[in-house]
């Protein structure tokens, strides 16, 4: 723990390495307060580095019990070794070897980084330096090295020993009453790469055989006795593997692919060279156990995981500043993949729901940073919304601007000019400039400045000529007058007022795709017969704010015309947005309006909703509160919003009352069904719910039967939890016997425990904070597991704006005490959750005092980590 202002670490500053480790050979004896690393070496002078320089190698929490170079004790002299660092002053200027023994208490590692255990199983996590944490090293990811691992543990304890690449040997101790296995990864890879797992595991397993005929095994390892709910996972990577190779032409590199999952995880899981580990949320699923969104999210990220294998580790990162080279592309990778397990139109809804709700408001908000950032003074804290979202949106625009074909060119350019290498976001854009022949320095502007953008749009149009114009204007909040245009690639369209499309043409549009690179342009239509609705950034083609004064009857044109799904679902959305507002400006009363969106909807319904219940979900979902305070943007009253949206809700309840009823009817499984977790299937409950949720939301009574109808017919999680979600926005008896039973049925089941803790989290009334302190004291409820806290607190600070935000201060002072609770233990979690206040300086003065109250409180206090400290200081600057 440091209380000092931590030393900020510059990209400008980035210079190689002087040394470089080629060969890394570990001998780890697992024991839970006892754990001995014996690491060697094998080290040479980096030519590209300075001559002559000491050898620094990095350590953190660390205590040294030998240290040889070439075979020979070190003289004290000659070197100096601490908690946080090795020091050689003279490193030999030829190659040499170390062996450094250290020596861990893995059992009392809270911080969860490094070597530590999780319900008594031992497993590693090292990204982004937590490799120091078990030898001393070059803990930065341009060295890359070969690692042997030998991993030795009592036999009963640890049974299952993992490493990184393939196995190699595995025998018994002789004489004892331990074992060991050695592995051996034959590809070069960067410290924050390593893992090792060991520990009493279940195992599925099935083969694969990638395209170059390599016979792969692909296991997904499991806490005794829940083997029955990994199979999803497994299937999840083998289709994963599959369409890397369709997709991208990428193969898998070794004869083992393994996955572990562990329930104590700051992160959702890692990508260990061969050897993910996640946090078990992301692993486990059964019908019973796991929604549909869960089941989705854990298709998504072991895709993630293990598209990394190319985007990351086979290509990895020269500096922490490049964190979006790898995670930016293998986010959009993944969300390729999900698009195309399931419905694109609807994927790309969830992403941009999810953009909004978490990068938009970190970009407008005191933690804003680059998509590559420029300093950071904890990396940690730098795995962001924006690093991973919008540097997805980034590589989508690329591929948008280049078109599919030259997209997949440069691509495989990428890989084959940089495999084996520690890369940066030039080197990205030299590939796809080499395959395009275009030059990307404006395009990569992208990176540098923080903000989300904005697109003025206006059009109009002149009958006599048969002209239609648009005129655009970007602006940069916060960017100076020298700020250089963006390159904005906005997908467009013109439609119909009256429904066909409109098939105007304008020689600045190909395919579709009409390019902004100045501050401000025109595009003129011509030829056009009648009056158009312009359908602007189609499937969100660029992560900008589009403002354009379309009145509401244009926007439900596009609701029904658009042949572009995105944009109609936006068009609803804006539409709600729009009343939702002008109801907290207290603009004027907006009846009519509510009645013809309440109208439009009913068509829609009436058309489409059983052709894709799907999509007919999501045009049902309102924008959210926090998407109401975004578009607010300042002096926001929490309350006022959650009023307006309540009032909006009830309104369509009651207005679609007869047709959302009859719609649950038709969406109904016939008893019996087996449960699948397809998008279809996932569909048609997504669609049910939603109708739930807006009858209750207009009559609480026939909510209240409906739900309670629910959750006793309910055959699976999706159902039965949308049915309590129903019931807790309804205080009284009900609600109450509903919690009850459901932390009965799943007292043994702390995955299920965390969707109860975050639905009481999530409950929009007074008594909630005090309900929430209640539950801290709950048996199940506990500080050492990052999902406990997540479920409990964060869901409350992030998806209860009414209560995180009281005017009393009482939400912001309980987050504020668990942010300084966990400090102490596990500071990495501490500062993520400390990030719900980012939006506090465009509150109401009142709250906005309360919260920076609480925020310098935190900063005041003794002793923070330098996790917690950096978002302090950051948020308050
Ligand atoms: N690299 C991990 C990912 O796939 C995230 C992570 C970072 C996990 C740091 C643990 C620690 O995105
Ligand atoms: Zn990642």
């Amino acid at each position: 723990m440091r209380t000092e202002t931590p030393p900020t670490v510059r990209l400008e500053d980035y210079r190689p390495s002087d040394h470089l480790i080629d060969r890394v050979e570990l001998d780890v004896r697992l024991d839970p307060h006892d754990t001995r690393v014996s690491a060697t070496l094998a080290l040479r002078p980096n030519p590209a580095g300075r001559a002559h320089a000491p050898l620094v190698l990095d350590g953190d929490d660390l205590t040294l019990l030998g240290l040889e170079l070439d075979g020979q004790a070190l003289a004290p002299d000659t070197f100096r070794a601490d908690a946080s660092s090795l020091t050689l002053h003279a490193g030999p200027q030829r190659p040499f070897t170390l062996r450094i023994e250290t020596r861990l208490d893995p059992t009392a590692n809270t911080r969860l980084m490094g070597l530590y255990r999780s319900n008594g199983v031992y497993c590693t996590q090292c990204e982004a330096d937590g490799f120091r944490r078990i030898t001393y090293f070059l803990d930065r990811p341009d060295v890359l090295s070969v690692y042997t691992t030998r991993i030795e543990a009592e036999r009963a304890a640890a049974p299952v020993l993992l490493g990184n690449g393939n196995p190699v040997e595995a025998g018994a101790v002789a004489g004892t009453d331990r074992h060991y296995a050695v592995w051996h990864d034959p590809l070069p890879k960067p410290a924050y790469l390593f893992a090792l797992v060991g520990g009493r595991l279940d195992r599925v397993a099935k083969g694969f055989t990638t395209m170059e005929g390599r016979a792969v095994e692909i296991a997904v390892y499991v806490e005794p006795g829940k083997d029955d709910r990994a199979a999803y996972a497994l299937d999840a990577v083998e289709r994963s593997m599959a369409w890397d190779e369709r997709a991208f032409g990428r193969a898998y590199d070794l004869d083992v692919f393994n996955v572990v999952a562990v329930s104590d995880f700051n992160m959702g899981a890692m990508e260990n060279k061969g050897l993910n580990i996640f946090n078990d949320k992301f692993v486990l699923a059964s019908p019973d156990t796991a929604t549909d969104t869960d089941y989705a999210a854990i298709e998504a990220i072991i895709a993630h995981e293990y598209f990394h294998n190319w985007s990351g580790n086979r290509v990895t990162c020269r500096d922490w500043f490049q964190l979006c080279l790898k995670e930016g592309l293998t986010v959009f990778r993944d969300q390729e993949f999900s698009s195309d397990m399931r419905s694109r139109a609807v994927h790309r809804i969830a992403e941009v729901r999810n953009l909004r709700a978490r990068q938009f408001p970190e970009d407008a908000g005191p933690l804003a940073h680059p998509v590559r950032p420029k300093r950071y003074a904890e990396i940690n804290n730098f795995y962001t919304a924006t690093v991973y979202e919008k540097g997805a949106e980034i590589v989508r625009m690329l591929r948008t601007l280049i078109g599919e074909t030259a997209f997949r060119a440069g691509m495989d350019r990428y890989f084959a000019d940089n495999d084996g290498t520690a890369a940066t976001v030039e080197d990205f854009l030299k590939a796809f400039e080499a395959v395009t022949g275009r030059d990307l320095a404006r395009f990569a502007e992208w990176y540098e400045r923080p903000g989300t953008p904005r697109v003025a749009v206006s059009g109009s149009y002149d009958a006599a000529a048969k002209t239609y114009r648009l005129a655009f204007r970007q602006t940069r909040p916060g960017a100076g007058a020298d700020a250089p245009p963006l390159v904005i690639p906005i997908r467009l369209g013109l439609v119909g007022t009256d429904g066909p499309l409109i098939d105007a043409a304008s020689g600045r549009v190909e395919d579709g795709v009409f390019v902004l690179d100045s501050a401000e342009d025109t595009l003129i239509f011509e030829n056009v017969a009648a009056e158009p609705v312009p359908s602007l950034f189609r499937g969100f083609s660029a992560p900008v704010r589009v403002e354009s004064a379309l009145d509401a009857a244009a926007r439900l044109t596009l609701l029904r015309h658009d042949p572009d799904s995105f944009n109609r679902w936006e068009a609803a959305q804006r539409v709600a947005l729009g009343l939702m507002t002008a109801q907290v400006r207290g603009d004027a009363p907006e009846e009519a309006g509510a009645d013809d969106f309440v109208a439009a909807l009913g068509v829609f319904l009436d058309g489409e909703a059983l052709r894709d219940p799907a999509f007919a979900a999501q045009i049902l979902a309102l924008p959210s509160e926090g998407d109401v305070a975004d578009e607010i943007g300042t002096e926001i009253d929490p309350d006022a919003i959650a009023s307006a949206r309540r009032d909006l809700r009830r309104r369509l309840g009651a207005g679609l009352r007869a047709r959302l009823l009859t719609l649950r009817e038709e969406l109904a499984e016939p008893a019996g069904t087996p449960f699948s977790p397809d998008a279809s299937a996932a569909g048609r409950r997504a669609l049910r719910n939603a109708a739930l949720d807006l009858i209750a939301a207009a009559d609480a009574e026939t909510g209240t039967a409906l739900a309670q109808a629910q959750i006793a017919a309910a055959t699976n999680m999706t159902d039965r939890l949308a049915g309590l979600a129903a019931l807790a926005l309804l205080p009284g008896e009900a609600r109450e016997a509903a919690l009850t039973a459901f932390a009965e049925r799943y007292a043994d089941e702390p995955l299920v425990l965390d969707k109860w803790f975050a639905i009481q989290a999530m409950i929009p009334e007074d008594g909630t904070v005090a309900r929430i302190r209640r539950l801290q004291g709950h048996p199940a409820f506990a500080m050492t597991n990052p999902n406990r806290v997540r479920s409990l607190v964060g869901s409350f600070s992030l998806a209860n704006p009414t209560q995180f935000n009281r005017a009393d201060g009482a939400g912001y002072a309980l987050v504020a005490e668990t942010v300084l609770a966990l400090d102490g233990t596990n500071p990495q979690v501490a500062a993520r959750l400390m990030t719900a206040f980012g939006p506090w300086r465009r509150l109401e003065p009142g709250r906005r005092a309360q919260a920076e109250s609480a925020l310098r409180r935190i900063v005041a206090t003794q002793g923070l980590s330098r996790d917690v400290a950096d978002i302090g200081t950051r948020s308050l600057a």
